[in-house]
């Protein structure tokens, strides 16, 4: 019995002690976390100053480093106002919130745009934080023309929204696709016309069905027959080839099926989600920070180009994915977002005040086959590494 009264003690101890541990790594991360905003918040009020009215803020041009922009069509049009909604929300700063509100106007025309799949992309993270911090009706009604819009590429034939009117396939989808699949679901809960959760979801399935490999790796572009819904094609466009793990393609992926488990509850999308963040997490060329290489099978690892962005998308959605799980599976998606989140917030990643054209992370990679935004900044990168700085410091509570 003394003996039993002892290890229960024991227990105790080393129970309270690990609690007190984790407790504190929490605060620490929480802490750098301000330090990584603060400095968002100066960067992006430095940029405000140089972004000329009629574009967006893009990337860097890796040739003679100067300033690349975007027109409000091109597919990241909305992460420059969606990130100064996230950084307004954390600094309650005005300037912040007057330059988000004139730059969600600047992307809304494109909320009739219907050749492209992207408008969740463009309207959920400009507009739809907008609605999200304001609740200003007309946020409101700018989303559900674009889920209008984006619903009109629906094909049943197929079960898939169609990604691109361009290239060389008949009905192309790519993994990314997942990701407009929010403002869907948001569009059903906010309308109540089930219409567009019905699209979600049919597209959600018919992508776990094809785009997946044995070992929940996927293709970046299925090409579809328009007529019959069959597969004729598994390409990439921006991985290493047809057969590679393009990392943010992972990522897309990751954060697809977590936010339809979110918003569906349907427990195949959360499998989903964690086949696709084991096959990451256990991946053998994942380095050791966790940011992974542009490609998985990327050719001359370790000395490949490293893609900040796949880093900043996935820690975010593993954030999420670990509420969603329990016990030492819940931990380790925890664990291994915040170290993603540490990796990227140090000098190896994070770029100095007033450098880097004000965008907060430096090495990522747009597409290497296309020769095109290889180890610069990309303003995607800057909104999900915000994003999950947020929800770090709003769920380590
Ligand atoms: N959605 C395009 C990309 O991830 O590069």
């Amino acid at each position: 019995m003394k003996k039993l009264s002892l290890l229960f003690c024991a227990l105790l101890v080393s129970g309270s002690a690990a609690y007190a541990q984790q407790s504190s790594k929490k605060q620490q991360i929480i802490s750098m976390a301000n330090k990584t905003l603060d400095l968002a918040v100066r960067q992006y009020k430095l940029m405000m100053q140089h972004v000329p009215d009629s574009v967006l803020p893009r990337t860097t041009n890796s040739k003679d480093g100067s300033f690349v922009t975007a027109k409000t069509d091109w597919w990241t049009a909305g992460f420059y106002p969606g990130t100064l909604w996230y950084l307004y929300e954390y600094s309650k700063d005005n300037v912040l919130k007057q330059e988000a509100i004139k730059r969600t106007a600047q992307v809304e025309v494109e909320k009739n745009n219907k050749g492209t799949h992207d408008l969740g992309f463009m309207l959920y993270c400009s507009a739809g934080n907008a609605y999200r911090i304001t609740k200003d009706p007309k946020y409101k009604e700018v989303l559900l023309t674009s889920a209008r819009s984006l619903s009109t590429r629906f094909n049943p034939k197929v079960g898939c929204i169609k990604s691109w009117d361009h290239g060389r396939w008949q009905f192309p989808v790519i993994i990314d696709n997942m990701m407009n699949l929010e403002l869907l679901t948001w569009a059903t809960r906010t309308s109540k016309d089930p219409s567009f959760d019905r699209i979600a979801r049919t597209h959600a399935n018919t992508t776990m069905k094809h785009h997946f490999r044995k070992d929940y790796s996927s293709f970046h572009v299925i090409g579809y027959d328009s007529t019959n819904g069959a597969v004729l094609a598994r390409n990439t466009a921006q991985g290493a080839n047809d057969t590679s793990a393009w990392s943010r393609g992972q990522a897309w992926g990751l954060y697809g099926y977590t936010l339809m488990y979110r918003d569906t509850k349907d427990k195949s999308y959360l499998a989903q989600a964690q086949h696709i963040a084991d096959y990451i997490l256990n991946h053998p060329r994942m380095p050791e920070d966790l940011i992974p290489y542009w490609d998985y099978d990327a050719p001359g690892i370790p000395n490949a180009p490293r893609d900040a962005s796949a880093g900043a998308v996935a820690a975010s959605a593993l954030l999420e994915l670990s509420r969603y799980t329990r016990g030492e599976t819940s931990a380790r998606y925890w664990n291994a977002a915040e170290k993603m989140l540490e990796s990227l917030s140090s000098p190896a990643y994070l770029a100095k005040e007033g450098e880097n054209n004000n965008f907060i992370l430096m090495h990522s990679v747009g597409s290497i086959p296309h020769n095109s935004e290889v180890d610069v900044p990309l303003t995607y990168a800057d909104y999900y590494f915000v994003e999950a700085l947020l929800r770090y410091k709003q769920w380590a509570k």
